[in-house]
């Protein structure tokens, strides 16, 4: 059987999304998400489902939705038609109903828990669902000191990672994994019941976190009108 896996990126301020789309540009991130979830089966929200285009290739999918009955009898229509006799494609009325549901139909493959903001808050609180998170942390502030103070911005048009929730249950820092061309990724795994958080283990997770913190001070401009390089130079190697 598979492991069951959280994968996000989230910024500084918490932010996964905003107004239906991810607000950074960084390739190497998009590239790293392909490489850890390709052959598995994503679990996801209706508007990240959406945001993706509809199934990527190369993995199944099931979409978390109060139309559940709906969104799968439609997936089995175009299977039938366009994918053949097996729907890589179906729908799920809860996470944890998502996760069984990928279980079964595809038993063999890893499944990840791929957001949004309610996905991974209750795939957080389901105890025993998750067996690792995988977080890339983007050192910007996507979010202005500002905002919504003078309704600029709507606050559901902003989707947040349930960070207090997650560092909760996923104290202990597996393991830093360095990316090319000065991207950072961590990989924390294990959950608070089933790994005790070691101290040395715990002074390493802050000591890397507030060096990325102290290399990324300099991002207050709007995220879209950094250019690539610049976001990526703002990911640290761990020395
Ligand atoms: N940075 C990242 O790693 C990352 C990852 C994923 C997404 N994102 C971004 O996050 C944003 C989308 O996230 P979001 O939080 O707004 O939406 P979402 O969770 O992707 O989708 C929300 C919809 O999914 C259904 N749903 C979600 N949880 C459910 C549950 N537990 N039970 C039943 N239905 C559930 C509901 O749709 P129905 O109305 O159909 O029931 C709900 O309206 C986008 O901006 C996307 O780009 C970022």
């Amino acid at each position: 059987m598979g492991a069951v896996r959280l994968i996000t990126a989230v910024s500084r301020d918490h932010v996964i999304g905003r107004r239906g789309t991810l607000p950074w540009r960084l390739p190497r991130d998009l590239a790293h998400f392909a490489e850890m979830t390709a052959g598995g089966t994503l679990v996801l929200g209706a508007r990240s489902h959406a945001d993706n285009g509809g199934p990527l290739p190369g993995r199944a999918t099931v979409v978390v939705t109060a139309r559940a009955a709906a969104v799968a009898a439609e997936a089995a229509r175009r299977a039938a038609r366009e994918w053949g006799a097996v729907a890589p494609l179906t729908a799920a009325p809860s996470v944890a109903a998502a996760v069984a549901v990928a279980r079964a139909s595809w038993p063999e493959r890893d499944v990840w828990v791929c957001g949004g903001s309610r996905v991974y808050d209750e795939a957080l609180r389901t105890p025993g669902l998750l067996d690792e998170l995988v977080l890339t942390r983007v050192p910007l502030d996507v979010l202005p000191a500002s905002e919504g103070e003078d309704g600029s911005e709507d606050e559901d048009e902003v989707a947040l990672f349930p960070t207090t929730l997650a560092e909760r249950e996923f104290p202990t820092l597996q393991r830093t994994q360095v990316l090319r061309d000065a991207d950072e990724l961590r990989l924390f795994g294990g959950s608070a019941a089933a790994s005790a958080a070691s101290a040395a283990s715990a002074a390493s997770a802050a000591s890397a976190a507030s060096a990325a913190s102290a290399a990324s001070a300099a991002s207050a401009a709007p995220v879209e009108s950094l250019p690539e390089l610049q976001l990526r130079i703002e990911w640290r190697r761990r020395p």
